[in-house]
Formats: structure tokens, sequence, C-alpha cells
């Protein structure tokens, strides 16, 4: 598969992913059933596997890895961050306040990683 395909596939993965966390962090913060649904629960899982696998695919064709180039050390690390801020908001938060926070941290999180992608920098000045 071609890089451009590849990089579409990726920022694909990436709108939806956040769409998906997004909905669901407002069914959280009204109490909704959806978020028990079994498509609520299976379809992150599989675009995030596809984000995550179209990553790596791009990052070895462009010859880079998180050792040596800082901007991917900066997404993975924020990958990271986010997945832990989405699991506190959404399953393990104990209080509405912590869910809802973690929820906020987890946007600006996401954005942080979204503007690293654009600028290729983990300090956001190219
Ligand atoms: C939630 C997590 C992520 C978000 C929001 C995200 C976002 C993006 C966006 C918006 C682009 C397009 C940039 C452009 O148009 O120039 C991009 C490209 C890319 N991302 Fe991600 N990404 C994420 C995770 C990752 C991870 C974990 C890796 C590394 C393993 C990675 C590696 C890459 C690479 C190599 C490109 C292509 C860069 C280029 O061709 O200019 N991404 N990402």
């Amino acid at each position: 598969m071609g890089y451009a395909s590849l990089k579409m596939i990726h920022v694909t993965s990436v709108a939806i992913s956040y769409l998906l966390f997004s909905l669901r962090g407002i069914w959280m913060m009204q109490e909704s059933t959806v978020l028990q649904q079994r498509w609520v629960k299976i379809t992150p899982h599989v675009v995030d596997t596809v984000l995550l696998t179209s990553a790596i695919a791009l990052a070895i064709m462009i010859h880079q890895d998180p050792i040596n180039n800082s901007w991917l050390s900066a997404k993975i690390t924020g990958l990271l961050l986010y997945i832990g801020l989405g699991m506190t908001a959404l399953k393990y938060g104990k209080t509405r306040k912590t869910r809802i926070s973690a929820w906020i941290a987890a946007q600006v999180v996401f954005l942080y990683i979204v503007l690293v992608a654009l600028t290729k920098s983990p300090t956001l000045f190219s």
C-alpha cells in the first residue's frame, strides 16, 4: 500500500477515534445506557487498532523511530496519556468530577498530539 493511502487511513482513524471518544464522554456525563451497548464497547478497539497499526507502518516507511525522532516519542507518550485519561474518564474514575476532569484533560492531550503531528516537533515550534 502506498504512503498517501496509509496516511489517509491513519488520519481517518484518528478522526473516528476522537469522535467516538468524545461521544462516549457525552454519554458518560448524561449517564446514558448507550455506553453499555455492544458496538459502543467494541468499535473503539477496532478503530484504535487501525490507528496504531497505520502509525507504526508510516513511521517504518519514512525511516523514523521514537528513539531518534523526538516528535514520535512525544506522540507515543501522548497516546499513552490519552489512553490512561480515557480509561479514567470512561471506566475507572470513581467520582463524576474525576471522570469529567479526565475527559477534559484527554481532549487537551489529543489536541497536543495532533499539533505534534502537524509541526513534527514535541514543543510545537518547528
Ligand atoms: C491519538 C494518537 C494520534 C493522533 C491524534 C495522530 C494524528 C496524526 C495526524 C493528524 C497526522 C497527519 C499529519 C500531516 O498531515 O502532516 C499524522 C501523521 C502521522 N502519524 Fe500520527 N497520530 C497519532 C498517533 C501516532 C503514533 C502513536 C505514531 C507513531 C508510532 C504516529 C505516527 C505518524 C506518522 C509517521 C505520520 C506521517 C507523517 C507525515 O507523513 O508527514 N501517529 N498523525
